[in-house]
């Protein structure tokens, strides 16, 4: 283990989390509002202790501290130099596996990711409110709400361009830039790179319960030319009733970006045309399709309907130990949907140059279709 990447890589990441003095400053005044003298109170992803010490602060009587990572030795140091560890008690591991002996009157969690949902903070947040809280805990943040818009930026394009489909290397590199169109990315959008007015997705009411089964569409109008390089998206977190926190441009947090959801190529669009994007997101925020509409109006300019999905940047499971393995769904490829076409026609009543008659009006450019109805014939039927 390389010890000094093992510490500047935990530090440098809370580090970076705790000098965001928007971030770090809402919370603190959110945790000042909503925490009781005496109440009982859980940290869910603690890190270095930081929201726990607040809640100290602000009058707990008890903190659980749940973290599931290596930070959490840094953080049994912190609370030990700030006197608090006959408080906050630390509980090492995912709080899924957590169970406690009080039910809490509060909830507290900075699990949010660069686009609101993305690091399970919906579906740790239900499972902690079922098990672990009383009866109207009160929940920090209250409610998370998923923003977007159509954004033209070179800038944020530009990794996706890398993948020039030729001329670098006499190599044809599309196939990855394939896998990037499907992946989000991190970028900063500025205000003059939108094409239109912010539109809310979804808010959902962590207090009440939510679903982090996101399916939401929106409709967005040009408000300028220019062209599309995709959706970026953001969140606003109610932290309390007083309190909330957005890293929505113009950007003020230093610890959250925005997403960029690329199209698959730029899109030229006109003032005035009409765009529709649905989002859906599952396996709680870790997985995400989007779906984007362009209806060109104007002479000179297409249409456009892409499906894309984080599913597809993932490389192909291609090796053969992959299309092995249990949790493999394998479908058929090419070859195998002539093969199969070419079975299903071995009735009984069909002669082999009948099959292959209908496997080549079937599969008009495929070659040796013949010698493959022979070999199926002669291995797969009796
Ligand atoms: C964004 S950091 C915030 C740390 C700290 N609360 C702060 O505000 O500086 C989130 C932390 O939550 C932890 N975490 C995320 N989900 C968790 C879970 N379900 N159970 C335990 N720890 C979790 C991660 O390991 C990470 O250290």
């Amino acid at each position: 283990v390389d010890l000094t990447s093992v510490v500047t890589g935990v530090l440098g990441y809370h580090g970076g989390m705790i000098a965001d003095r928007v971030r770090t400053d809402a919370f603190r005044r959110a945790i000042a509002e909503v925490v009781r003298p005496g109440d009982v109170v859980i940290d869910l992803g603690a890190g270095t202790g930081i929201l726990a010490l607040f809640a100290c602060q602000a009058g707990a009587a008890r903190v659980y501290a749940i973290e599931a990572a290596q930070v959490i030795h840094y953080a049994r140091e912190l609370i030990a130099a700030n006197r608090a560890e006959d408080r906050i008690c630390l509980v090492e591991g995912s709080s899924y596996d957590v169970t406690l002996p009080e039910p809490a009157d509060v909830l507290l969690s900075e699990t949010l990711w660069h686009f609101g949902l993305g690091e399970g903070i919906v579906g740790a947040i239900d499972d902690a409110r079922r098990r672990l809280l009383a009866p109207d805990a009160r929940i920090i943040p209250r409610s998370i709400t998923l923003v977007a818009a159509p954004i033209e930026s070179d800038a944020a394009y530009a990794p996706l361009e890398r993948w020039a489909a030729a001329g670098k290397y006499d190599v044809d590199l599309s196939v990855l830039r394939a896998h990037e169109t499907n992946a989000t990315h991190q970028v900063d959008a500025h205000e003059s790179e939108l094409l239109a007015a912010p539109k809310t997705l979804v808010t959902l009411d962590l207090a009440r319960g939510a679903n982090a089964e996101l399916d939401a569409e929106v409709a967005f109008e040009a408000a300028r030319d220019g062209v599309l390089h995709g959706l970026a998206g953001w969140f606003r977190a109610q932290l309390s009733s007083s309190v909330d926190l957005t890293n929505g441009p113009p950007r003020r947090t230093t610890s959250w970006t925005h997403v960029l959801f690329p199209m698959e190529q730029p899109v030229r669009v006109r003032a005035g045309e009409a765009l529709t994007w649905r989002l859906q997101t599952t396996a709680n925020g870790t997985a995400w399709r989007w779906r984007t509409n362009v209806r060109a109006q104007s002479a000179g300019l297409r249409s456009v309907a892409s499906d894309q999905s984080t599913i597809w940047a993932a490389p192909s499971p291609g090796s053969a130990s992959a299309r092995r393995s249990a949790g493999f769904r394998p479908t058929l490829s090419a070859e195998g949907r002539i093969e199969a076409f070419i079975l299903r026609q071995f009735d009984g009543r069909r002669t082999v140059s009948e099959v292959e008659a209908m496997a080549k009006g079937e599969f008009p450019t495929s070659d040796r279709i013949g010698d493959r109805v022979r070999a199926l014939a002669s291995r797969l039927s009796e």
